[in-house]
């Protein structure tokens, strides 16, 4: 390499959220992250993903903690690093479509909280599904980044991409991710990717992948080659398999070229020093799975994220079907196409695979059909890059008219009514968006936090030792 200008590679650290969500089941509590922060947060990190759906899930129902009171946590302890979240567009943290009101208060709670970066995403790619939210980030001083959601299929093409990433610098959104959720990104298809992006537009991009498939390494290599500004990776002890690829490890290959991070080894390796006894901990009690560390070259032949298939292995569990399990699996991509060929990523992932699992159980196709099935193919979660099989969907929504409109465009403004189920309860104003979200669980944890104030109640805490898988 001759003079070249410099062009570090910006890294953003996954080990607070989605490393940990990949491998230990979104286990880790606030009281593990507290004592390292100060040094994480003298690494440089472009930022550090550290909230979303399953972290706010978890805490709330496992570890019966308030992840709000995580993020404000957290926050006081990054002085210097940008925080990060991962949103599901029009659907926030949860599964179904909310009305703008409730989207626009979750944005700017989340912002007055301390988070500076916000990733947006639609199951669908529609990007009528992301408007409400990337408009309130901006509009809260937020950074609003929005992710491609990455898959493969005849539609799936770069023209598509490109027609995608001109469609969100349009909106007004300040950075692209590419989400590889399943890691199907292959290393030389990532070079010609980065580069049609950049060619459509002058935003940054950022590379989000998973190892599952062995290749995430090799694949941000070709994607930094080809000009992509930041990638997410994990601490080392919680990287590689169903997580991202290992940071000390990114940041030692980029050494001494113009990519080079300028991060301090020694400080990584201290980082990696404090992780390390909680993944040997997950490890010895089974929490953490070894298989899942391994390589899984099904996932390149069936196009599954890594959690969708263990989804489907407790569904055909519990259905004493186990038997089924590679019938299920063919039978995915067949309804992926009935429903117009999505991106299979939370919620579409579990839609896909839940209608699947049924579709061999029951013995006959579409003969059970799940509510939200339904509700994909009535154009309830937006719109599909190809056109639904139009004989499934007779038979799941009869004569019923499918919208075609912006789904939340039907939804009235909920967040009063909202407020006024949860008054007994609430204590924050936060509160009112963690019970619009998961409305059960959220309920129990409101009880439990009254019972620990009180403690006197020992039904509660009988619950809550149920529910402590850790
Ligand atoms: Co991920």
């Amino acid at each position: 390499m001759a003079e070249q200008i410099k062009k570090p590679v910006k890294i953003t650290e996954t080990v607070l959220r989605d490393a940990h969500q990949s491998l230990i089941a979104t286990r880790m509590r606030t009281e593990q992250m507290l004592p390292i922060i100060e040094k994480m947060d003298k690494v440089g990190y472009h930022s550090v993903e550290c909230w979303g759906g399953a972290t706010f899930d978890a805490s709330l129902r496992f570890l019966k903690e308030d992840p709000w009171e995580r993020l404000r946590k957290i926050r006081d302890g990054f002085k210097n690093t940008k925080l990060q979240m991962l949103f599901r567009g029009q659907n926030i943290l949860g599964y179904r479509h909310y009305a703008d009101d409730v989207v626009e208060y979750f944005v700017q709670k989340s912002i007055a909280n301390g988070m500076d970066i916000i990733r947006i995403f639609d199951c669908l790619n529609d990007i009528r599904n992301l408007e409400c939210a990337v408009n309130a980030a901006k509009k809260e001083g937020g950074h609003a980044q929005v992710a491609l959601s990455y898959t493969l299929g005849d539609a799936y093409t770069l023209e598509y991409w490109m027609d995608m990433a001109k469609k969100i610098e349009d909106m007004g959104a300040h950075s692209i991710c590419i989400k590889d959720m399943a890691g199907l990104l292959l290393p030389y298809k990532a070079t010609e990717l980065v580069q049609a992006l950049k060619d459509a537009t002058t935003l940054p991009i950022q590379l989000h992948t998973h190892y599952t498939s062995g290749v995430a390494s090799m694949t941000y290599l070709k994607a930094i080659e080809a000009g992509c500004d930041i990638v997410d990776t994990a601490m080392s002890p919680f990287a590689l398999g169903t997580s991202q690829p290992a940071t000390e490890v990114m940041v030692e290959t980029f050494k001494g070229t113009p990519y080079d991070t300028g991060f301090d080894q020694n400080l990584l390796a201290e980082i990696a020093d404090y992780f390390r006894p909680m993944r040997d901990e997950a490890l010895e009690s089974g929490l953490l799975n070894p298989r899942v560390l391994g390589v899984d070259i099904k996932t390149l032949l069936y196009q599954v994220p890594g959690g969708m298939l263990s989804n489907m292995v407790s569904q055909l569990k519990e259905m004493n079907a186990s038997d089924k399990y590679y019938e299920v699996l063919k039978e995915i991509p067949n309804v992926r196409k009935d429903l117009g060929e999505p991106p299979l990523v939370t919620p579409s992932s579990q839609i896909v695979g839940t209608q699947a699992v049924l579709n061999v159980v029951m013995g006959e196709r579409y003969k059970s059909v799940t509510k939200e099935t339904r509700a994909v193919l009535s154009g309830e979660y937006g719109q599909t890059v190809k056109p639904f099989n139009e004989e499934v969907q007779k038979k799941a929504i009869g004569d019923k008219e499918p919208i075609t409109c912006r789904p939340a465009d039907l939804i009235e403004n909920e967040l009063a009514k909202i407020e006024a189920e949860i008054a007994p309860w609430k204590e924050q104003d936060e509160d009112v968006l963690t019970y619009a979200l998961f409305p059960q669980v959220a309920k129990d944890f409101f009880e439990y936090r009254q019972a620990q104030k009180t403690k006197v109640d020992p039904k509660v805490a009988d619950k809550e030792n149920g529910a402590y898988p850790v």
